[in-house]
């Protein structure tokens, strides 16, 4: 029991550069893929893994976020009275089921920075970060794939996939060995260092950390103890990095497909494939795909 995950944080505070103009006015985890906001699918995926309790650290365009994940009584009436029952139940079957509290990042100073805003809502107990324009499609939630190793080892767990060519210099990179773990066909690593965002070259394997996480409680100290890195930011690779000196971190290749949604060609991808998936939307989708000549 004393490994139960109960919390889940969102960071959406980012500038989102990669998706301008879209993310002006509104944070990037309000894009709708087919018609959900990214944020909600991070949300779902923190829910079908046993978290309800729903932290979110917003920065400009908080507003959208909060308005999503409220009640709206007057759509509500509105759906009611004209006997949508399909879409009153999607519009309030979220809301119903987490419980979620907000804190402000003011300035974007990076993803270990607004990780530490939620301090104080996480308290001393494990949590999960979720960066929502990571979409992962997969037949177990990437979270509890990442619950049941923290669970059995009671120590933070970071996703991982393997990334090939001058792609990794976009990630924080691990170097790990392979763990023996029943079932899981050698996808579990030990963590023996971590970079943000190495040159290529200097990469120290292909797994890129993306974006989940299991934490304990004491990241928080690593995070305070840490100075600005790459691109002058707090970041959590860097705390990982502190906190690998005094606990283990392991890493697991997770099972599912994971879209960047956070970039413009990665949104597109995901929206088609996605759409494709649909079963109302589908069928006439790939047929639509079809009828263009490329
Ligand atoms: P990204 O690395 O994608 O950065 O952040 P970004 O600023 O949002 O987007 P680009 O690269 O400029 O297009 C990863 C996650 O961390 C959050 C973002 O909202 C995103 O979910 N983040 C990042 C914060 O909440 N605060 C920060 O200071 C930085």
């Amino acid at each position: 029991m004393q490994n139960k995950v109960r919390k889940a944080v969102f960071p959406a505070a980012g500038l989102g550069t990669r998706f301008l103009p879209a993310t002006k006015a509104m944070p990037k985890e309000m894009l709708p893929l087919v018609d959900k906001p990214l944020i909600q699918y991070g949300v779902e995926e923190a829910m079908h893994s046993g978290m309800n309790n729903i932290i979110i650290v917003t920065g400009r365009g908080k507003s959208a976020i909060e308005d999503h994940f409220d009640v709206s009584f007057e759509l509500e009436h509105l759906l009611e009275t004209r006997g949508k029952k399909d879409l009153l139940a999607q519009v309030r079957g979220i809301s119903d089921m987490i419980d979620v509290s907000y804190v402000r990042q003011k300035e974007a100073l990076g993803l270990g920075h607004a990780v530490l805003r939620a301090k104080e809502l996480v308290g001393p107990e494990s949590f999960a970060v979720v960066l929502s324009d990571d979409v992962i499609d997969a037949e177990i939630p990437c979270l509890r794939q990442l619950l049941d190793i923290h669970e059995f080892y009671g120590a933070s767990v970071v996703a991982l996939m393997e990334v090939d060519g001058p792609e990794i210099s976009s990630y924080g990179v691990v170097d790990a060995d392979p763990v023996a773990h029943n079932g899981l066909g050698g996808r579990l690593y030990r963590v023996h260092n971590l970079v943000e965002k190495p040159k290529a070259s200097e990469a120290p394997s292909n797994l890129a950390i993306i974006g989940r996480y299991i934490l304990t409680p004491d990241i928080f100290n690593s995070i305070e103890s840490i100075p600005p890195g790459s691109g002058g930011e707090i970041q959590l690779t860097d705390a990982l990095k502190h906190l690998l000196r005094q606990k283990p971190i392991y890493g697991l290749k997770f099972e599912g497909k994971r879209y960047d949604a956070g970039d413009k060609l990665g949104f597109l991808k995901a929206t088609v494939e996605f759409a494709l998936k649909r079963h109302d939307l589908g069928g006439p989708f790939r047929d639509y795909l079809k009828s263009q000549t490329i």
